[in-house]
């Protein structure tokens, strides 16, 4: 087997500073107002360590000239407090409404997708900053219904939508790669739309295990268990467990999730399931998890370019994989 292989995974600190959660500039629309605090990263004079500083209040306009100085001084994220998360996934949800409804001649599917995926990947990290809150994970659900919207009926959003990845390798940005991925994908095989709203959600959420392993409470021990490998294995069950206390959630969520690291061959965990035990989206979220996490580097991993990474997939771990369905997936990309 090639040692290169995302076989397991690491995931880093859900949060730089607790209390905050970072998102891109780019996300910022010039022209229209803050609408929370925002704030910056910064060193300042004779101290070693970074913190953060207001750069905007609430309600300050978003001022192009101000946008274009922090992008020319390489910021590339902000800061906002978490008390005022909802007020910023409202305005990114609102923004890319109104930019992807624009006059025709005005609507930048670019920009539109960009905010979109921001909306997304901020619910998704407000949900792994607290994995065991039902009401915050029970969002999940509508973001990724919106964005299987944007990706089924619009030739035009869904290559934007599935051009906009971020490769920041960061725990929730693997989750809504690996998501977008298997949405698109699962439109291009002809399945039906309930099943990628299904598997888009396990993969948006697959991985929400591995946080808990980080907040194993009081008891550190567990963070060793994980450096030496032993305890990684859990994640899949207990990603399941903490959907499970969902309210409303389609039952094939938590199953999937409980099912991403499961093997044609019988060498996946955590049951070991083999051949025909493991159904057919279980075989996509598979193949879609590897290849996002060897093409983004997620978990630092070694980055691995496409190509390379499908050629092992297809000849070293072909028989932990569906065939038919790789080379299909092969040709999906193809196609982004
Ligand atoms: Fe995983
Ligand atoms: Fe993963």
């Amino acid at each position: 087997m090639n040692a290169q292989l995302p076989t397991t995974e690491i995931s880093g600190p859900p949060n730089l500073y607790p209390g905050f959660v970072h998102f891109a500039l780019r996300a910022l629309v010039p022209g229209t107002e803050a609408p929370c605090e925002i704030r910056l990263e910064t060193i300042p004079p004779h101290q070693r360590d970074p913190r953060l500083v207001v750069a905007l209040p609430r309600h300050a306009e978003i001022a192009p000239a101000w946008r274009q100085r922090l992008l020319q001084s390489g910021v590339t994220h902000l800061f906002a407090p978490l008390e005022e998360l909802d007020l910023l996934l409202a305005y990114l949800s609102q923004q890319s409404q109104l930019v992807l409804a624009g006059p025709a001649a005005g609507a930048d599917p670019t920009l539109g997708s960009l905010l979109a995926y921001e909306h997304a990947l901020c619910c998704l990290k407000a949900a792994l900053l607290d994995p065991r809150n039902g009401r915050r994970l029970g969002l999940g659900a509508a973001t990724v219904r919106k964005l299987v919207g944007m990706i089924w009926d619009n030739d035009t959003t869904r290559q934007a939508m599935l051009k906009v990845l971020s490769r920041d390798q960061e725990l929730a940005s693997h989750g809504l790669n690996t998501c977008l991925l298997a949405v698109g994908f699962v439109r291009r095989l002809g399945w039906s739309r309930l099943t990628a709203e299904r598997l888009g959600l396990a993969m948006f959420y697959h991985d929400l295990g591995l946080v808990d392993l980080d907040h194993p409470g009081p008891d550190d021990a567990i963070w060793d268990g994980i450096r030496e490998g032993k305890s990684i294995e859990d994640h899949p069950r207990l990603g399941r467990d903490l959907l499970l206390r969902v309210e409303g959630l389609d039952p094939g969520v938590p199953e999937l999730v409980y099912s991403h690291h499961e093997n044609l061959d019988g060498s996946g965990y955590p049951r070991g399931l083999s051949g025909e035990a493991i159904d057919r989206e279980a075989r996509v979220a598979r193949i879609v998890d590897i290849y996002e996490t060897g093409t983004s580097g997620a978990g630092g991993r070694q980055y691995m370019n496409p190509y390379a990474l499908l050629l092992v997939m297809r000849n070293e771990i072909g028989l932990w994989l569906d065939r038919p369905l790789l080379e299909q997936f092969v040709r999906f990309l193809g196609h982004i």
